[in-house]
């Protein structure tokens, strides 16, 4: 089971998520399903807010990295949470605003953000605007001239910190499609640009050195070489930066190779990066900058599950066992793209031992549309409710309707009840922008 109380097993035997039978839910709105609990979320939300209130003073801001999972009712919760979020498309930013959320705690992130997209969030009043290039920074001024104002900005810095799940190597590496090296000068020259233009507001520097990292120490030596960065630009250009955007990538459990964070893991993590900050302040002279930091998958990646009915199955003996279900890569690509582990669950019959190594098969027209690989299960039966746990983060996101199948619909679970946030999808709504030339419908070449 995961690492808190959002997943249970219900006196029936049965997985429950938010105090929702997972069975039940399956039955009343059908599979495949994503659900969300609302309690998870709204939790890590407030353990990285509170680290922040009660050891640096509030002096910062907890962003939602939306890339993780964006739909209206997210930005209502990170809304109602009271922290800001991260965008980084106009159809991000589009629908956080649609949920009503305040422009001014929203930041814009990307490598190669369009000319339209920085229009509308200049436009918007997008509070901050995380640079990444030269060019970009030459058509924010633009657009801010056109509109009037002077847009806050900060920009992307490479710091040489890589970070791996359970490691970190510190490199002088500049070879990244991300940021402005230290190591290389650019993000020097970045600053000297920035500070020049007229209608930019420069405020400070972002980075993020990877996702799924259980590491502290890589969080804390990129905290540090912003810190010494900061002084370093100070001491140079007299320019002290006031924000400083350290990016995402807390970890999360998946299966029994990660470990299992409770909050006051994910608490800790701040605290010490949050030391290094004040202590290499302190060092220099510099104030302690407003801190920002900006988790996605912690925040929702363990408050989802996805839950599917098993189809077909075909044992083939001494070879493998593949259990197919009606989901896939097109709601799931992350095994295959990442070959991402998932811990998955007969929701029937959820603390059933397991006697059996399976592969979960999606429905899709290739051989590696597959979900989990020779994972163990208990017995399992066509029309089983299956589980696939820590779902949250990266999959509705980066689901698509590959073989025109519908991207499932979501609820949210509130104690126990469950509402849809995402709506199923339709024929209808697959075909809706298909065109058939006239030419074609008179079958004239
Ligand atoms: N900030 C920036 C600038 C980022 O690029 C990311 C993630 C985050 C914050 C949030 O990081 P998190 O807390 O979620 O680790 N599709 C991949 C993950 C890509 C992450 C990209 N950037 C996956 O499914 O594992």
């Amino acid at each position: 089971m995961n690492t808190r109380d959002t997943l249970k097993i219900n006196a029936a035997g049965r997985l429950q998520i938010g105090g929702a039978d997972a069975v039940e839910l399956a039955k009343k709105f059908g599979t495949p399903l994503y659900v969300f609990d609302e309690k998870h979320i709204r939790d890590m939300m407030r353990v990285y807010r509170n680290a922040i209130s009660r050891l640096y003073g509030g002096n910062g801001l907890v962003l939602y990295a939306s890339k993780a999972f964006s739909c209206k009712a997210v930005y209502a919760i990170a809304k109602s949470e009271n922290i800001g979020v991260d965008v980084v498309s106009g159809g991000e930013l589009y629908t956080a605003l649609q949920a009503g959320f305040p422009a001014d705690k929203i930041y814009m992130h990307g490598n190669n953000k369009l000319e339209y997209e920085l229009e509308f969030a200049v436009k918007s009043g997008v509070g901050v605007i995380v640079v990444d290039s030269f060019r970009e920074a030459e058509i924010l001024d633009n657009l801010a001239a056109a509109a009037g104002i002077k847009q806050r900005v900060i920009a992307r810095i490479n710091p040489g910190v890589e970070a791996h799940t359970h490691a970190y190597v510190q490199t002088a590496r500049t070879d990244s499609k991300f940021g402005f090296s230290i190591a290389d000068g650019s993000a020097e020259e970045i600053t000297r640009h920035l500070l020049g233009l007229k209608n930019l507001d420069f405020k400070g520097y972002h980075c993020h050195i990877g996702s799924q990292i259980f590491e502290k120490q890589s969080f804390v030596i990129a905290a540090g070489k912003l810190m010494d960065f900061i002084c370093e630009i100070k001491q140079k250009l007299g320019y002290e930066a006031e924000i400083l955007n350290l990016g995402g990538g807390f970890g999360v459990w998946y299966n029994d190779e990660d470990p299992k964070l409770q909050l006051e893991d994910y608490y800790g993590y701040m605290q010490c990066v949050i030391d290094e900050i004040k202590d290499k302040a302190e060092k220099y002279a510099l104030k302690q900058p407003f801190l920002v930091i900006e988790p996605g998958r912690s925040i929702v990646g363990e408050a989802g599950i996805t839950l599917y009915t098993v189809g077909a199955i075909k044992d083939i003996p001494g070879v493998r066992k593949y259990v197919a279900i009606d989901g896939g890569m097109f709601e799931n690509p992350r095994y295959a793209l990442y070959q991402s582990k998932y811990t998955v669950i007969v929701a029937d019959r959820a603390d059933a031992e397991c006697t059996q190594k399976v592969s979960i098969a999606g429905k899709c027209c290739e051989s590696g549309d597959l979900i989990a690989v020779d994972v163990p299960l208990p017995e399992v039966n066509s029309g089983d409710i299956l589980a696939v746990l820590t779902t949250g983060a990266y999959n509705y996101s980066m689901a698509s309707n590959y073989n025109r199948n519908f991207i499932p619909p979501a609820v949210l679970v509130n104690e126990g009840k469950a509402e849809y946030i995402i709506k199923p999808q339709n024929y209808e709504d697959l075909t809706r922008n298909d065109v058939i030339p006239d030419r074609l419908v008179k079958n004239d070449r």
